[in-house]
């Protein structure tokens, strides 16, 4: 394990961990999901798909990696349970999958940021032809992942840790001021309506499963990312106190994130709300006009910030994302840890070029493939979210919670989760986290799960 580095200590975890979890879902996706899921009743939904089902799951992958000190695939080997690996076999595959599009989504705001530096506000309308701007965004993609792989080399402490520690506090500055100053402007409080009053009939299927593939992704669990990070973080540390830590921060950022683009969408908009629904472009087509029109020099200044502080996010995520395959390769195949990080990251740059196609410039990956009974076609960087954040991830964590109950045992569980935490065993959270474990997270994802594909890819509505 020594050779294997870790956690310099349970802020360097948490900080990490936090990290993962707070990106371009928390800040890009989690805007837009709301727009177009309802507002309100959306943002409750997922707060409780938060705790009740991403909580004991986000418990159960620490557990298992602190306890191995092994990677996601690695870890069910070292239990015991080598069939079981199949588990982290399907993360790796979840984890390239959602790298290859990721990348790509953050080449779009390292390019804005680089945009918007340079006073060019109308980037913002063109965002069209910028995404299709292929030998432009493979630059920017490319930058971006070799930003990624660059952390990723330097290694867990004096890495991801330290990469971490410095761009998550920037981060909560840029978006408190951006949320402030978002509340100044005119029409801030019907922005604000449309996002804090909810309307409970807006609450549909699609929005219980937007909610909690939302969930997932937003809190980077279901593919052994957790694993890997908990197999470097020491045993006296509190697993449990971490874990609330982390997910309070990423529904903070989220929540703010949110009181910072309404108002914006509403200033815009002149109070109509125009175009709160316009999807992934969101943030991408709305912003840059509200900077311009606060004049080129406070434009810049406001504007650089954003998506500065995207890029940031973005990039605490993606470190945790390629750190997967890289630990599974190092640990399992004995790999030399700096080639494997690089050449890791150019076969996932490779594989997400489909994706940067995706928005225009190629006609067969734009309109990639048409579900059953939908009426519009999907582009190949949606489809692959829909594989890997709504299917994969739910799915994932259904089986790790199978795993963790009925196999591993949750007397294991347990035992790990009183390491560092003396107080656990007779704590009122370990009773619910096992009826969580054994019984909510299994029975309600599977039938998440199954009316979620039966709905989505064959247009199958049973509820
Ligand atoms: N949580 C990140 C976000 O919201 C994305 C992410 C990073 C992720 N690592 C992950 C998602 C692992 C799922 C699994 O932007």
């Amino acid at each position: 394990m020594s050779n294997r580095g870790g956690f310099s200590d349970r802020l360097g975890f948490v900080a990490a961990a936090a990290g993962s979890a707070i990106g371009l879902g928390s800040i890009w996706k989690f805007p837009f999901e709301v727009g177009s899921n309802g507002g309100a009743a959306f943002v409750l939904v997922y707060v409780l798909c938060c705790f009740v089902f991403c909580f004991p799951i986000m418990l159960a992958e620490v557990a298992i990696g602190r306890k191995t000190h092994k990677n996601a695939v690695g870890a069910f080997g070292v239990l015991g349970f080598k069939q079981w690996s199949i588990i982290g076999k399907l993360g790796l595959v979840s984890g390239v999958l959602i790298l290859s599009f990721y990348n790509v989504v953050s080449g779009w705001a390292f390019g804005f940021f680089i945009e918007i530096m340079r006073g060019n506000f109308g980037i913002g309308k063109e965002f069209s032809t910028f995404i299709s701007d292929i030998p432009l965004m493979t630059t920017y993609s490319a930058l971006f992942m070799v930003m990624t792989a660059f952390i990723v080399a330097r290694g867990i402490s004096g890495g991801i840790e330290k990469a971490t520690k410095i761009m998550i506090p920037a981060l909560f500055v840029i978006l408190i001021g951006l949320m402030l100053y978002a509340f100044s402007l005119d029409h801030a409080l019907t922005g604000l309506k449309f996002y804090l009053v909810p309307d409970f009939s807006k609450i549909t299927f699609k929005v219980i499963y937007s909610a909690l593939g939302q969930a997932f992704f937003s809190l980077s669990l279901g593919m052994g990312a957790l694993i890997t990070y908990g197999s470097y973080f020491s045993r006296d540390n509190n697993i449990v106190s971490s874990s609330v830590i982390i997910i309070a921060a990423t529904i903070s950022i989220a929540f703010i994130a949110g009181l910072m683009m309404f108002p914006f969408v509403a200033y815009i908009s002149q109070g109509t709300m125009q175009g709160v629904g316009s999807g992934p472009g969101l943030i991408f087509t709305v912003l840059p006009g509200v900077f311009e029109s606060f004049g080129t020099t406070l434009g810049i200044i406001v504007g650089g910030s954003f998506f500065l502080l995207l890029s940031f996010a973005a990039l605490t995520s993606t470190v945790s994302l390629l750190e997967v395959p890289v630990a599974y390769l190092v640990d399992e195949y004995k790999w030399d840890r700096q080639k494997t990080v690089w050449g890791v990251a150019l076969f996932i740059f490779l594989i997400g070029i489909p994706s940067m196609l995706s928005s225009g410039a190629s006609p067969f990956f734009t309109e990639f493939i048409t579900y059953l009974g939908a009426t519009k076609a999907t582009d190949f960087l949606t489809f692959v979210q829909h594989i890997a954040n709504d299917t994969f991830l739910p799915l994932g964590g259904f089986m790790i919670s199978i795993f963790t109950a009925y196999y591993w045992k949750k007397e294991n569980l347990d035992a790990e989760l009183t390491a560092g935490n003396e107080g656990y065993a007779n704590s009122w959270v370990r009773p619910l986290v096992h009826i969580a474990v054994s019984f909510v997270c299994p029975i309600i994802l599977g039938i998440i799960f199954v009316l979620t594909v039966l709905d989505r890819f064959f247009g199958i509505a049973l509820v």
